[in-house]
């Protein structure tokens, strides 16, 4: 039996939330696999047959760790989407490149020294606008502004950040994930931020729902995914495409290669693809 260790970490050691219905896939795919903290000097990475990324929800704190220890494991043994793509994809200046491709929310790079001139041309470009740090996740140091007078603007992480136009959709339309797996969409989870809040994630009091593909969005997912191919780097294996209304049409407004959370406990439908790519790679590379 092949063997696949999940990649997590220390907060959440038995993996992410409904990741046994993710195992259990596996098994079905006669896969024998474990959760493993990727920091935990004692697993033996390269004893598995294929390593996938899953819940390592602490990257963004150390980052380059984390590329180190991509790097590592891809010597040793298949790493799923891979550290050349994990590096870029950390680094939300990507949207820069991807919004040549197809439709993203158009993003402007700024630093500490580029500030105070960068964000009121952001402004007056595109009116309310959000700044967010380049390397961030759970929607971390995400601060909508105004102006350059704002008071918002002290809750600046460290920079660089991205700077983008607030889509004010989000607030009514939410935004799209779509899980595109092996290049074709698989399932769709629709997000609503709560009360003021912008982000959509559950700990700002945000809701996700499963609902059906939506061809329109599903389309867009997959030519992101092909998009990247396009960029020179190899086809990710996996993907979470999410997507917003902008300007009456669907853009991208993150790509996620790196540590997707399935949804699995709102959403059982993406553990027997996941599970199905993942024998892919393993047939591929046995
Ligand atoms: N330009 C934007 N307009 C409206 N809402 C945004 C914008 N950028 C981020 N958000 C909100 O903040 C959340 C977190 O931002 P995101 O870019 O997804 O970063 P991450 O999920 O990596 O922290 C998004 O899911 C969305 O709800
Ligand atoms: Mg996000």
């Amino acid at each position: 039996m092949p063997r696949v260790l999940l990649a997590t970490f220390n907060l959440m050691p038995a993996g992410e939330p409904g990741g046994d219905l993710l195992t259990a896939a596996l098994t079905e795919c006669g896969i024998d696999s474990a959760w493993a903290e990727w920091d935990d000097p004692e697993v033996d990475w390269g004893a598995a047959d294929l390593v996938a990324v899953r819940s390592t929800w602490d990257y963004h704190r150390r980052t380059a760790g984390f590329l180190g220890w991509a790097r590592e494991v891809e010597a040793q043994t298949t790493l799923l989407n891979g550290a050349e793509l994990f590096a870029w994809n950390a680094d939300k200046a990507y949207l820069v490149e991807l919004a040549e491709q197809l439709p993203c929310v158009p993003t402007a790079l700024l630093d500490d020294r580029t500030l105070v001139s960068g964000l009121p041309e952001a402004i007056d470009r595109w009116g309310p606008s959000v700044i967010k740090p380049r390397v961030g996740a759970s929607g971390l140091g995400v601060v909508v502004v105004r102006d350059l007078a704002d008071e918002r603007l002290q809750l600046l992480a460290p920079a660089p950040w991205v700077v983008q136009p607030l889509v004010e959709s989000v607030r009514t339309v939410g935004e799209t994930s779509i899980y595109v797996f092996g290049g074709a969409a698989v399932s769709q989870v629709d997000k609503l931020p709560g009360g003021d809040e912008v982000r959509v994630h559950e700990v700002y009091g945000g809701r996700s729902v499963p609902v059906p593909l939506d061809p329109e969005r599903a389309a867009l997912a997959q030519e992101a995914v092909a998009a990247v191919g396009r960029l020179g780097h190899r086809l990710p294996a996996y993907a979470r495409v999410d997507v917003m209304r902008w300007q009456d049409a669907w853009v991208v407004s993150e790509l996620e290669l790196i540590e997707p959370g399935l949804y699995l406990d709102v959403d059982p439908r993406a553990a027997a693809p996941f599970a199905e790519l993942v024998a892919a790679a393993l047939g591929s590379n046995l």
